[in-house]
């Protein structure tokens, strides 16, 4: 019995890093975003015995989010973070999510409704072509994305101006993502697009970095 479970478990593992491994193949010829029908793997981030510890409870701990903040959730898919989020902005704060597929906005508006958050709103659009008011933001989020995004530098830069002076940057990244971006390559990519890093928290295979806004 004991054989077949580990047996179970060490070919869902290597399934599971076929298909990443094909995933990341794919993007490099393709743009090729998270499918809605695939939403299921990130929602087991979201189950109790994962979300304290290596899921969305701690992600939100870690981004140091204030009640009254302006949010921007870049690619919210079906709302992992931006549900739990919105609680905690209140009262007056709010988080505006970007999405990029017009069905993943539409699973995570009926999310929302049924998580009773309406401290919310949802623009269909590509963070390569963010159109919002210059220093709108307290604070932009990244979680599970930036790999997924065509070009990752351009939208980083436009991040930088939808920010406010005093505004923060933060990417979170777990290694069990297909186009997982190292620590490294997210500093690079950051202190080129003018933040610089204020806080590490995790380690490479889960890991959250903040940052903050560089003066002109
Ligand atoms: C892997 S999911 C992560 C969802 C969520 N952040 C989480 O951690 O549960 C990535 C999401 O980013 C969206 N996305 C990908 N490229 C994008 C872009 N250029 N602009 C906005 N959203 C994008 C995808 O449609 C998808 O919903």
């Amino acid at each position: 019995m004991l054989r077949v479970m580990i047996l179970t478990i060490v070919y869902i593992c290597v399934l599971y890093l076929l298909i990443s491994l094909f995933w990341r193949w794919m993007c490099r010829n393709h743009y090729f975003p998270c499918p809605v029908w695939l939403i299921w793997v990130l929602d087991i981030l979201n189950l109790s015995i994962t979300s304290r510890e290596s899921g969305t409870e701690k992600t939100l701990r870690r981004m140091g989010l204030s009640p009254g903040q302006i949010v921007l959730d870049v690619g919210p898919g079906a709302g992992r973070l931006l549900i739990p989020a919105s609680k905690c902005l209140l009262p007056r704060g709010k988080v505006i999510g970007l999405e990029i597929q017009f069905e993943m906005a539409r699973l995570l508006r009926d999310r929302a409704k049924k998580a009773g958050v309406n401290n919310f709103s949802i623009v269909l659009g590509d963070a390569t072509k963010l159109n919002f008011r210059p220093g709108c933001f307290d604070l932009i989020y990244f979680c599970a994305v930036l790999g997924e995004i065509s070009n990752p530098q351009k939208a980083l830069e436009n991040c930088r101006a939808a920010l406010k002076t005093e505004g923060h940057l933060t990417v979170t990244d777990l290694v069990c993502s297909p186009l997982y971006l190292s620590p490294r390559t997210v500093i690079a990519l950051a202190e080129k697009a003018g933040f610089r890093l204020s806080s590490k928290r995790g380690y490479w295979y889960f890991y959250t970095l903040n940052f903050a806004k560089l003066k002109e």
